[in-house]
């Protein structure tokens, strides 16, 4: 028997109401090429070419000119760009994918070369992250100290990711991911480095989780819990956010406030494979025990250690990404053992095709 007959990578899934074509998920990856932040047909071509995927998870969009941190990277919040997600919700469809927009909005981690005029950087709190940004104006640039969110900062951004959750839904997508991993602005508010605010969104960890379970809230109340995953990065350090003593029991609280809410997935991001420290198998067995509906792992999975963690019940799907980026037909790859391009990663966040829709794929 063929190795992929037995598998259950390759066999159908669920989430929540949807039927998946198998168990692997794209993971999200901001590639930067939405001129002036528009998704344009090289990107309906990009996402067409991987849609042998279960769930394609799309690159980060902002649901705000302010949260456009870097350079062409798309947003959800103008009708040209509803317009243009939707083409490509219509090709991924046709290919049999289900797909789910990851909205990101950067908060700290922009510089306002990168935005359009009149958007400003915003957190929690008045902290610069150390590191610096490229911008397409003037190459690498130190971040900004970010302007602290005002009581009416935080309604009108809650407000924003409604609207874009509803943009979402109406350009055709499955359901959204909230990006509340890696640095970005929902994390910011839950790492005490970050918030530093003396008022109800800061100080305990009740208070830091305020802002991203009252956006959960309000989102899944627009467009229905079905619709609404989730990605946390516990342990993770990405963008300045250094580990803590009470980061354990942080995310517990998070894992059972996020079930509270009934979220149709959370997924977990652990970049060991991308040099950060190793995140404890403690903290995704606390997920997987309180968290009740479809549980996503991610990072550095081949083929083996997916389907070993399929088979050990230790998530409901696994989440790929760089081997994805390289390989568009990867399903194809896998299910042979046929061998992969590498990820070039010179064009990572470069405009154009080169290094984004031609990867030669086995038929070629
Ligand atoms: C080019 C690139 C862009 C990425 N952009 C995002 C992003 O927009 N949102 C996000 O949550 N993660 C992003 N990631 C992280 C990936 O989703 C994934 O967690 C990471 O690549 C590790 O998985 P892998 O080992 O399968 O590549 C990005 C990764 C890469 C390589």
């Amino acid at each position: 028997m063929e190795e992929s007959a037995m598998s259950i990578l390759y066999s159908q899934s669920g989430l929540g109401p949807l039927t998946l074509q198998n168990h692997l998920v794209m993971a999200p990856m901001t590639r930067c090429r939405a001129t002036e932040n528009i998704p344009n047909e090289l990107m309906v071509e990009y996402y067409e070419q991987r849609s042998t995927a279960g769930l394609i998870i799309t690159e980060g969009a902002s649901p705000s000119p302010n949260g456009l941190g870097y350079p062409r990277i798309p947003g959800i919040f103008s009708p040209a760009q509803t317009d243009g997600w939707r083409r490509i919700t219509d090709g991924v469809r046709a290919e049999g994918a289900k797909i789910f927009l990851q909205i990101m909005h950067c908060g700290r981690i922009a510089h306002p070369l990168n935005l359009p005029e009149g958007a400003r950087v915003l957190a929690p709190s008045a902290v610069a992250s150390p590191e610096e940004m490229y911008t397409d104006a003037e190459g690498m640039q130190p971040l900004p100290v970010p302007q602290e969110m005002t009581g009416e900062d935080i309604k009108t951004t809650i407000a924003e990711y409604v609207q874009a959750a509803e943009n979402a839904v109406e350009a055709g997508f499955d359901g959204i991911e909230l990006h509340s991993a890696n640095g970005y602005l929902l994390e910011q508010f839950i790492r005490p480095n970050t918030n530093q605010r003396t008022d109800d969104y800061g100080g305990a960890i009740e208070n830091r989780a305020r802002f991203v379970l009252e956006v959960a809230g309000v989102v899944t109340d627009a467009i229905g819990k079905d619709r609404v995953g989730i990605r946390l990065s516990p342990f993770g350090v990405f963008n300045d956010m250094p580990v803590y003593d009470a980061m354990e029991s942080d995310y517990t609280y998070l894992a059972q406030q996020l079930d509270a809410l009934g979220l149709v997935y959370v997924h977990l991001v652990d970049h060991s494979a991308m040099g950060a420290p190793p995140v404890p198998d403690t903290i995704k067995t606390t997920f997987r025990e309180l968290f009740k509906c479809t549980l996503i792992l991610s990072g550095g999975y081949d083929a083996k250690r997916a389907e070993s963690d399929l088979a050990g019940g230790k998530c409901d799907l696994i989440a790929v990404g760089r081997p994805f980026l390289a390989n568009s037909d990867l399903v194809e790859r896998w299910k042979k053992g046929a061998a992969e391009n590498e990820p070039d990663m010179a064009t990572f966040y470069t405009p154009g095709e080169k290094g984004y829709t031609d990867y030669p794929t086995l038929k070629q």
